[in-house]
């Protein structure tokens, strides 16, 4: 163990590398070169890789028959203590491979001492890693699913409501609420195809690359990755120990996804605010103020905005680690981690929270009515309108359009307030039937092109996506 020198070499050499050492690190080396504290989450991958080098090992005739199973057996022993809590991590030990590997040799003596043959740390982290990335996109693509079940069964059940929609934030044309969260279903859709994407090329084994050359002993990489469940083992022994663009690539998707739960996130924000007062959240997914009594703050929303922040920083703080990284391992990978495994914790939860907010969220039929008044929301309906009974070319239809609205903002009213003369005044062959079309409900009901908010499109889309994104 380190003494509390923080310069000088002091205490024993690293049992499992000491050889040539003839004291152990300075307490300040100590502390920076352990990872013992983010990577004993990889323990369960790591026992699992081990068992299946092992028994690899023992069907190659490189370790006896007995040597595999005591192994195994005190493998499964620390698996479990780990579990029940009772493992205690050294972080003089470094990681969470050296914590098991000395465990291994108090449990079965020197047979864990030939458990490393034919492998380093170099491959063993590289799997570890692979394999514990493999176990958190699987549960993340439940997490982004769940987004998206929650999303369409709140735009099933408000296919019609009408609501305004906004370019530039300005009242633009009327939507559907449906028609608007469906946007998002898509959105995200495309994210758990970017992380599917990943997954096949995380999905590669390294385990068998040893420290960077390969190894002259007779392994069989083949049927390890085929009992780890890898599609294959890496064709690369430098590139299998060296590479993490697995790594940046998920961290690229998350921050992907982590963008699109923002802008969720933040139309939520808009959406609460009593300004706009489009929907309600409840207390379950709010908090109140300590200071003004009448608050209901998003918080929940405002976070999942914010988290966005982190991912970008995981995928900017790999992306500066790995540039101009010599072949093969250099220590700088063991930075590696801590940001996906962040990153992955991140999303785990601001999933969450998306899903719970969608579900929560109860849009405000009246607020959105009053909302459809301002901002003369069918003035395209009314060019259209022109065009196709009138027979105006659409730039004349929108200029015309342009001064009937000019009329209203003067008076002070909706389009549908103006009466026909008023409009004849500004365009003849206006008839009444314009009024048909100036309701905010029949120009949603109207927009039935392929992919467009008509309530009849919605309902066919939600039905649609459920099969494309929840049946597999
Ligand atoms: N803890 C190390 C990491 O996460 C394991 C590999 C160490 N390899 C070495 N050659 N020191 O990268």
């Amino acid at each position: 163990m380190a003494k509390k020198d923080a310069t000088s070499g002091s205490g024993n050499a690293n049992p499992m590398w000491g050889g040539h050492y003839a004291a152990g690190p300075s307490v300040i080396m100590a502390e920076i070169n352990a990872s013992i504290d983010v990577d004993k989450r990889l323990y369960a991958h790591d026992i699992r890789a081990s068992k299946a080098h092992a028994e690899m090992l023992g069907r190659q005739g490189v370790l006896s028959g007995k040597d595999v199973k005591a192994i195994t057996r005190g493998l499964d022993a620390i698996q479990k203590e780990i579990e029940d809590g009772t493992f205690v991590f050294s972080s003089a030990l470094e990681d969470v491979h050296m914590n098991i590997e000395a465990s291994l040799k108090e449990k079965i003596g020197d047979a864990a001492g030939r458990l490393h043959t034919a492998r380093s740390r170099n491959d063993q982290v590289a799997t570890d890693f692979r394999l514990w990335l493999r176990d958190a996109l699987d549960g993340l693509d439940e997490s982004i699913k769940d987004v998206q079940a929650a999303l369409l069964d709140k735009a099933d059940e408000h296919a019609s409501l009408t609501m305004p929609g906004f370019t530039h934030l300005q009242p633009a044309q009327p939507i559907t609420f449906g028609h608007h969260l469906m946007a998002y279903v898509e959105m995200i859709g495309r994210d758990r195809a970017r992380m599917r994407d990943c997954r096949a090329r995380v999905n590669e084994m390294p385990l068998g690359a040893a420290a960077l050359a390969g190894t002259s002993f007779p392994i069989d990489r083949a049927s390890v990755a085929k009992e780890l469940g890898f599609e294959k083992p890496m064709e690369n022994s430098l590139d299998a120990v060296s590479s993490r663009d697995f790594a940046l690539e998920f961290l690229a998707a998350a921050t992907v996804l982590g963008v699109h739960l923002s802008r969720l996130a933040e139309e939520i924000v808009i959406w609460a605010s009593p300004s706009f007062g489009f929907i309600k959240l409840s207390e379950a997914f709010t908090s109140g103020s300590s200071i003004m009594p009448q608050k209901r703050n998003p918080d929940a929303a405002e976070l999942v905005r914010a988290k966005t922040g982190r991912l970008l920083g995981a995928f900017s703080a790999l992306t500066v680690i790995m540039k101009g990284l010599p072949l093969a391992y250099a220590k700088d990978l063991q930075e590696d981690k801590e940001q996906v495994f962040d990153a992955a914790d991140t999303l785990r939860l601001s999933l969450a929270a998306a899903a719970g907010m969608v579900r929560d969220m109860q849009p405000q039929e009246d607020a959105l009515k009053k909302a459809l008044g301002v901002g003369f929301i069918t003035a395209t309906d009314l060019a259209d309108w022109l065009v196709r009974e009138a027979n105006v070319p659409f730039r004349d239809a929108h200029r015309i359009t342009g001064r009937i609205v000019r009329l209203a903002e003067t008076k002070g009213c909706r389009l549908d307030q103006l009466s026909l003369e008023e409009m004849r005044s500004v365009e003849k062959s206006i008839t009444e039937a314009v009024f048909g079309i100036l309701d905010p409900v029949q120009a949603t009901a109207s927009r039935k092109s392929a992919g467009g908010t008509a309530p009849s499109n919605v309902k066919h889309a939600v039905k649609k996506a459920r099969k494309r994104f929840l049946s597999a």
